[in-house]
């Protein structure tokens, strides 16, 4: 994988191998961090990176630095403009993956969050697809749950919650297949490693709550507001059970990462007959359209830099 040029570490742009913390850093020991996860998507017309739903993706990181406890001194607009710094900065004319961190910087053993210094820092690199999901991937419901609420609220992007991820993704993989579905504590499916997870069942989209383990995904946001405001589909937010995967007409996961990715498989049952189905079909182009500026509407999801 390519590596930065630049990142924004401790108050400045710096080159990026100066940006470095100590072993004993609070975040490092204890994971003890928050961050995103944002696609900036190259727009050779207008020689520009639009960041897609940058605002939110901000505005939800200083939910995630309010349950950590973590203090993020700059405003989402503030924020906004360093990545508009940065972007212009590394000069990257490609789509590009751009991840900020709020962590304790404090270097100290104990793991307590109050009293604890903290520091922002963010990096930007060019980044194709995350999942190659062309024909539809296969998915198995691993053995990992989702930590509940009352464990390590997955709301909140913590970066020690990935650890979860990591060993649902690694059961899948090693297993043979794409991608891993997990369910909450007590057995209703959550989402996937990094992506939210949608069902179409009798053209009505489903997917489950933000009360069952999930991270409120902006992507699954995004493809809530394009079903009923642009395709005209039903959508209901609601328990899924596990065996409702497996009778579904269509399954797709979403995430910043993932985009719309279709599922074809899951625990070795064909979803529906086994192909990508027309609804995901109809919600990747129009998402797709929308990040891509080929839609007349949603520009103010959109956050143009300008790249020389
Ligand atoms: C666990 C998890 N769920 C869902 C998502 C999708 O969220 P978003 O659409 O905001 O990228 C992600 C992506 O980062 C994730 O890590």
């Amino acid at each position: 994988m390519q590596t930065p040029r630049y990142a924004f570490f401790e108050g400045r742009i710096v080159p990026f191998a100066e940006a470095r913390i100590s072993v004993m850093t609070h975040g490092f020991m204890y994971g003890t961090a928050c961050f995103e996860g944002i696609r900036g998507y190259w727009d050779e017309r207008a020689g520009a990176l639009a960041f897609f739903r940058l605002r939110d993706h901000y505005a939800r990181l200083h939910r995630s630095c309010r349950i950590l406890r973590l203090g993020l001194r700059y405003p989402v607009e503030e924020l906004c403009e360093l990545t508009a710094e940065l972007a212009r900065k590394n000069g990257d004319r490609a789509d590009v993956y751009l991840r900020p961190i709020v962590y304790k910087s404090a270097l100290q053993i104990g793991p307590h969050l109050n009293g604890v210094a903290d520091d922002f820092t963010m990096l930007m690199l060019p980044f194709g697809k995350y999942i190659e999901a062309g024909g539809g991937i296969r998915c198995r419901t691993v053995s990992w749950r989702r930590p509940s609420d009352g464990m390590i609220p997955a709301r909140a992007k913590v970066n020690g919650l990935y650890v979860n991820s990591a060993l649902a993704k690694t059961e899948a993989l090693e297993d043979g297949y794409d991608e891993a579905i997990m369910l909450t504590a007590d057995g209703a499916v959550a989402e996937g490693s990094t992506e939210n997870l949608f069902l179409v069942s009798d053209g009505t989209l489903v997917t489950p709550p933000v009360s069952d383990s999930i991270l409120v995904g902006i992507t699954r946001d995004t493809v809530l507001t394009l079903a009923r405001r642009e395709l005209g589909l039903p959508v209901v937010e609601r328990r899924v059970d596990r065996t409702e995967l497996y009778v579904a007409d269509e399954c797709f996961f979403c995430g910043t990462g993932a985009e719309i990715s279709p599922i074809v498989e899951i625990d070795r049952r064909p979803v529906g007959p086994g192909k990508v189905g027309p609804v995901t079909r109809r919600v990747q182009a129009l998402y797709l359209d929308v990040v891509h500026g080929r839609h007349p509407g949603y520009a103010d999801w959109r956050y143009p830099v300008g790249i020389p």
